[in-house]
């Protein structure tokens, strides 16, 4: 079997204007009012943007830019940008509800209408991260939180989840299933469902995810040196609201120069390079696990498909191995680089990236050269720490503690 497989997106518009079909999904406005509010949250910091020249030149790139989210927040991923930013809207726009004012996040940090918070249960479907961020989301603005897993997420992810003092149930089936069994609970209780996926129906809160999900593009545009746009973007995708913000931001950007984008995902679940091929959602059924569990999704969200259709230049698919060597090289950074800690789901796109970057035929079929730029955004780091040690045979302790040494080298 192939280690990964590639296209091109037949749709992909490059050239097109960020227009009003993708402004109607993720405006500028919307974009800049997350980062702002974001930006006040306590702890916030940007993530390092961590340059790789020894990796970049092994793989025949002239620059290697990699976005290390594992220290968002103290939660390990970037999902803490989306998640709490949905629930700080969620409960803003239930207040406003019922006292006529909406409350910034600073207000509700101050404790502004507490007793009215205190009345609010927020709840969402996880396969580990999303339901982290809910949860630490649910605690920092003061009000209730259910979360539903799925049968695979492994106890410490249930642990980390129920650590931020939410409920936590276990549900039979995939995450498809507890999305939808989270859904007409949410119904049936009058509970705010924060979902990170849209079916069409739910979307201001999978939008405001989006838009939280932006600051971590917008910070990384920031941070590359004189500011030039990279080439390639190699982004994983679940239900692709990361992706699609990530895509969104340096389209609105930069526009006809916005780098070449490529959704990665695992093969098993690999529901966007089948919908990009047929040119409309398709769903990928039967056993849809993986290594990267934050990436075994089934159905793509619909905002996401209308940034991600014209959007995505390129779709592939990678096996599970092609992660855990991607998981080791981080570790052991044999090229001199900065040594790094990346999570089973956060490395996928450097595993896409180390298959093309190996085969002239692909490499050519993007157009990635000895001159080209390509950014990832690593957005997990040992969320599990206890399968990150088994699967990379270091613990993230000890290569957090290379890192420093090299660090301290390099100063
Ligand atoms: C670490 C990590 N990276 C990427 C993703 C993909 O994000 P999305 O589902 O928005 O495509 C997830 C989703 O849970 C994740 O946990």
């Amino acid at each position: 079997m192939n280690s990964f497989v590639l296209t091109c997106n037949p749709a992909a518009d490059h050239t097109a204007p960020y227009g009003a079909e993708q402004s109607a999904v993720l405006a500028a406005e919307q974009m800049r009012a997350a980062a702002v509010e974001i930006r006040g949250w306590p702890g916030y910091r940007p993530t390092a943007l961590v340059s790789l020249p020894g990796l970049a030149a092994a793989l025949g790139i002239a620059a290697l830019h990699y976005k290390d989210e594992g220290t968002r927040f103290g939660l390990g991923s970037f999902k803490p940008l989306g998640g709490a930013y949905a629930v700080f809207r969620a409960v803003a726009g239930k207040i406003a509800e019922w006292s006529g004012k909406a409350p910034s996040s600073r207000e509700l940090l101050d404790g502004a209408s507490r007793d009215l918070v205190r009345k609010i249960t927020v709840c969402a479907a996880t396969d580990g991260n999303h339901g982290r961020s809910v949860a630490w989301g649910a605690r920092t603005f003061g009000c209730r939180c259910v979360i539903y897993i799925t049968e695979s997420v492994t106890p410490a992810r249930e642990q980390a989840i129920a650590a931020y003092g939410a409920e936590v149930v276990r549900n039979p089936g995939s995450y498809d299933d507890a999305v939808r069994a989270v859904a007409a609970r949410a119904g049936r209780e009058g509970w705010l469902l924060i979902p990170d996926t849209s079916d069409g129906a739910v979307v201001d809160a999978p939008r405001d995810v989006m838009a939280g999900y932006t600051l971590m593009a917008e910070e990384a545009i920031a941070q590359l040196p004189d500011a030039e746009p990279p080439t390639h973007l190699f982004l994983q995708a679940g239900v692709g609201g990361m992706a699609a913000a990530v895509c969104a931001k340096f389209w609105q950007t930069f526009a006809s120069r916005r780098p070449f984008t490529i959704c990665v995902e695992p093969r098993q679940c690999a529901c966007w390079y089948h919908s990009l091929v047929a040119g409309h959602p398709l769903a990928v059924t039967g056993e849809i696990d993986s290594v990267m569990a934050g990436l075994a999704c089934g159905e793509v969200s619909l905002l996401a498909w209308s940034i991600l259709r014209t959007g995505a230049d390129a779709a592939m698919t990678v096996e599970d191995p092609l992660a855990l060597a991607a998981m080791r090289l981080l570790a052991k950074a044999p090229h001199g680089d900065r040594p790094l800690v990346g999570g089973e789901s956060g490395v996928a796109g450097l595993a896409g990236l180390l298959a093309v970057a190996g085969d002239q035929q692909a490499r050519a079929s993007i157009g990635l050269d000895h001159g080209s730029r390509v950014l990832l955004f690593g957005t997990e780091g040992d969320t599990d720490a206890e399968n990150y040690n088994r699967l990379v045979g270091r613990s993230g302790a000890e290569v957090r503690q290379s890192a420093a040494v090299f660090d301290g080298e390099s100063r």
